[in-house]
């Protein structure tokens, strides 16, 4: 296991992971259990790994410093899984299953990932084998990517980015965006949307998830609903689905609904935490159709 020397900085981001793990989710101590042949091999280098006592405790000692895993679950080898409080298994095979039924539609591809978390989507595609995978995550999540990557030993590059720090360098140069569970996080969505769109070359598609209006009649509205998700203070809104469409077609692309993914945010009754009504978490993909773009305002920077 290659350990990683955690920088101020690093600690200050992981620090700052602690009121949502502890403040608003209110994690447990211990991951919930999972059976390894439920859990997917991310990498060849674990299947026949064992851990002698010394490094089992390195590694729990290096993933304590990192805080909770909240993806997974995360196999590393011998009989220790991680991660899990928020099962991904299902929806991620659900949607990739769905989007690439061949499982070789990515290979040789460029791939980007934005807000990806401890990157359990990113190691999920990357067995597809794409010719690239570019996942970036701004929060001290980054560094639990980081050491997972060190365990399964993948070419995935994963960077502390925001999806605003992108280099305009790459526009044009993906196959795939995945864009999952991050728009209703972004105040600044019209420029997120065109950040994206700009990021794909022509005929590349995204895959996007967000919550969606689940009354028709306000299909073509976005509902601003801070405070009303679990406390999460940086959920913003939710859009209908036209509305959605119309911004992507803005940017050149057209959009279709691939799969319903439930609710997010129930808190067992139907309702939020704060007990407000449920909206839906579907996926969709869009595809770069038109070179098309708007300026967000109207001097151009150089
Ligand atoms: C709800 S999580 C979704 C995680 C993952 N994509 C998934 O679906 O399992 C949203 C993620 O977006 C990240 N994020 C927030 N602002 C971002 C930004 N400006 N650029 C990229 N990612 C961002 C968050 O840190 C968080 O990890």
């Amino acid at each position: 296991m290659e350990t990683f020397k955690l920088t101020p900085r690093a600690k200050k981001y992981l620090k700052d992971m602690l009121w949502v793990q502890k403040d608003i989710w209110k994690l447990p101590d211990n991951y919930p259990h999972y059976a390894i042949e439920y859990c997917e091999k991310f990498s060849e280098s674990i299947v026949n790994k064992k851990y002698s006592s010394e490094e089992r405790s390195a590694l729990f000692a290096e993933l304590h410093k990192r805080q909770m895993i909240m993806q997974g679950p995360f196999w590393l080898g011998d009989d220790i899984v991680v991660g899990g409080f928020w099962n991904k298994r299902e929806s991620t095979r659900n949607i990739f299953e769905r989007v690439f039924p061949t499982g070789k539609e990515l290979q040789g591809k460029r791939i980007l990932e934005i807000g990806s978390m401890s990157g359990y989507d990113s190691f999920y595609l990357n067995l597809l084998k794409p010719q690239y995978y570019l996942s970036i995550e701004p929060s001290g999540y980054y560094y639990q990517a980081e050491f997972l990557n060190s365990i399964y030993k993948t070419k995935i590059d994963f960077k502390q980015w925001f999806w605003q720090d992108i280099p305009q360098k790459l526009h044009g140069s993906f196959d795939l965006v995945l864009n999952c569970g991050c728009l209703y996080h972004e105040y600044d969505i019209i420029s997120m949307i065109k950040k994206t769109t700009e990021l794909l070359r022509m005929g590349g598609s995204i895959v996007l998830a967000t919550n969606i209006i689940k009354k028709r009649k306000y299909a073509d509205y976005i509902k601003y609903m801070p405070d009303v998700y679990a406390g999460d203070m940086t959920y913003w809104f939710v859009i209908g689905e036209k509305c959605l469409f119309r911004l992507f077609a803005s940017f050149g692309c057209e959009g279709k609904l691939i799969f319903k993914g439930g609710a997010a945010g129930d808190a067992g009754k139907g309702k939020t935490v704060e007990g407000y009504p449920l909206e839906e978490y579907n996926f969709y993909l869009f595809t770069k159709t038109a070179e098309k773009s708007r300026p967000l305002i109207t001097i151009p920077r150089y």
